[in-house]
């Protein structure tokens, strides 16, 4: 099969299109012809060594975490899916696998594609889609009725969470973006939108019960002034020193500090299945690219200034 492999870490041009091995499964996996997948800003940190001393240096690598496709075999013990299935999924193995036209895909974090997304459209969905409803029902504690602040609202994560904040019953939902995306923010539900270029939301006087902080720039003690006295301060970078903030902040009264760190879960993508088929949730494709162009993909995703999601489309399919 076609993959983009890396053989070491470096800039996009270490990613090269090869022929390798299908991958071969395990009994609780699928066999998925991988139609299209995603580029998320971890694999870009991935491939550039940023995570070496989780990802270590077993090359080659194959990087990617979205896929969505067609089961063309499955495990003896899989049973909720068959041949011929079409899924979508965030892969769960160490550094993915799904920049290539097969992928061994656990069956727990598979789920039916939704029937109104064209592959490259549900590949856009499982790892930014599950981070957005993780963080705000999970880590911000969502309630109906609630003031929420997405910062970073126009890129991967913030497109859904603008959506999935409204599905989830906020009151006013309040994107950050730069001015050139208000109008898209807005389309997708957000009721104001505050452009970064021009205003820094911390110094307003809206209180907010969640900000979602999916640059990931900013700290509690920077929102304090803009968040109810119980409100959740939600960071999307999990590094130690945040984790540390999360603990103290849990152990004193009044707002908390935490940080979200996806898990791959089936019922999780089930449930934006649902949604995106009652026509909530839609994703926003920036650029779609072939697998040979996957290190255009990715030097696009390094800008930081993607709208909404870069997909790979990889194998023809109706
Ligand atoms: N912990 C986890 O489990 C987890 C999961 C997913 C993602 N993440 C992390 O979350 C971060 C965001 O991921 P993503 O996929 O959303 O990234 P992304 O798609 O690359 O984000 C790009 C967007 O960020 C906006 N942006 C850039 N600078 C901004 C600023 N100063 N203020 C407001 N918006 C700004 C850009 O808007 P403009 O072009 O309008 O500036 C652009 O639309 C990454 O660091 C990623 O690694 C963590």
């Amino acid at each position: 099969m076609r993959a983009a492999v890396i053989y070491s870490y470096g800039t996009p041009d270490v990613l090269q299109v090869a022929e390798v091995a299908a991958p071969e499964i395990k009994p609780d996996q699928l066999l998925v012809k991988v139609f299209a997948s995603s580029v998320n800003p971890i694999e870009w940190k991935m491939r550039k060594g940023m995570l070496k001393l989780l990802t270590g240096s077993d090359f080659p690598m194959i990087l990617g975490f979205d896929v969505s496709g067609e089961v063309m075999a499955t495990g003896n013990q899989v049973t909720r899916f068959k041949s011929g299935d079409r899924v979508y999924a965030r892969m769960d193995q160490l550094t993915g696998g799904a920049y290539a036209q097969y992928a061994a895909v656990s069956e727990k974090v598979a789920a039916l594609k939704p029937t109104n997304m064209t592959h490259e459209q549900a590949a856009a969905v499982p790892l930014a889609g599950m981070t957005a409803l993780q963080a705000l029902r999970d880590e911000g504690q969502i309630q109906a009725g609630q003031k929420v602040l997405i910062n970073g609202a126009s890129g991967g994560v913030g497109t859904y969470a603008v959506q999935i904040a409204k599905v989830l019953g906020a009151a006013e939902v309040t994107g950050v973006c730069s001015g050139k995306n208000s109008e898209l923010v807005r389309r997708l539900g957000a009721d104001r939108v505050i452009d970064y270029t021009q205003a820094d939301f911390t110094k307003g006087d809206t209180r907010y019960d969640i900000v979602f902080d999916v640059v990931g720039d900013r700290s509690l003690s920077d929102c304090k002034s803009v968040l109810q006295p119980q409100g959740i301060y939600v960071t999307t970078q999990p590094y130690p020193g945040n984790y540390l903030k999360s603990f103290l902040s849990a152990l004193l009264p009044g707002q908390k500090y935490r940080v979200i760190l996806l898990k791959s879960k089936r019922e999780d993508l089930d449930y934006l299945t649902q949604q995106i088929e009652s026509g909530k949730i839609e994703s926003v494709i920036d650029q779609t690219y072939s697998l040979e162009q996957i290190a255009k993909a990715h030097t696009h995703g390094e800008t930081e200034h993607t709208i909404g999601k870069n997909v790979i489309s990889i194998t023809d399919h109706e």
